[in-house]
């Protein structure tokens, strides 16, 4: 388990949202099209090591292990890594984590995939530098994530999860921060562009692809 610090995972809040999370109107029909998306773009290959950072109840793991890959399901929660067991089986390794301090040796991972989680971390630069770090060279980061370029996601995540839900060190960011904040890590062919097209839910999201 890791060690408490300011902003735990925001865990409490999310052990209580895990018992209905898959319930959520708002997430069937927004966000987990949004993470069908982003495991569509990270299309594994057969027996590919991929791991899913913030995976909550491990919906995207169970995808990528139908795909054939060899997902890690990592969630800092209790609550979500309960969910996440049920819904895997024994089919792929469930750790509890802190993103910021991937307990992994470096370069074991073929892709990483992190959708809507990233910005409830305290540390986004630290975590950054995890993700390059536990990435093979040539490995693929795909994230998700509400962008600091849409008014709809700045609200969202300062007014109501900041202000109304009271979860700290929630932040986002522009797609130039992006950008500087991946190349920074070591990052390399890096894309971070706001979702386009008629969906508002995806305009509120930022696309984000990397090569380690
Ligand atoms: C909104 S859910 C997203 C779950 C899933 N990826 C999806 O797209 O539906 C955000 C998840 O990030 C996890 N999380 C938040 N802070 C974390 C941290 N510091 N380390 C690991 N996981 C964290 C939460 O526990 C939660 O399960």
């Amino acid at each position: 388990v890791p060690p408490p610090g300011r902003n735990p995972g925001h865990g409490l809040f999310f052990d209580v949202w895990s018992r209905f999370y898959e319930w959520t109107p708002f997430l069937r029909r927004a966000l987990f099209r949004l993470q069908d998306e982003a495991v569509a773009t990270l299309d594994p290959q057969r027996g590919q090591r991929v791991l899913d950072l913030g995976c909550g109840p491990a919906r995207g793991t169970k995808e990528l292990l139908e795909r054939g890959a060899r997902p890690v399901a990592a969630d800092y929660s209790a609550g979500m890594i309960a969910k996440a067991a049920e819904q895997t089986g024994s089919r792929a390794p469930i750790v509890r984590l802190d993103a910021m301090r991937l307990p992994f040796r470096a370069h074991v991972f073929d892709a990483i995939l992190c959708t809507n989680s990233f910005h409830h971390y305290p540390e986004p630069r630290t975590c950054v530098a995890e993700m390059w770090r536990v990435l093979r060279p040539g490995g693929r980061l795909v994230l998700v994530d509400p962008s600091g370029e849409s008014a709809v996601s700045r609200l969202m995540v300062h007014v109501g999860e900041g202000f109304l839900f009271g979860l700290e060190g929630v932040h986002v960011h522009t797609d130039v921060e992006w950008v500087a904040m991946l190349r920074e890590a070591g990052f390399r062919e890096i894309s971070a562009t706001r979702g386009r097209g008629i969906s508002p839910v995806r305009r509120a999201e930022v696309f984000v692809s990397a090569i380690a």
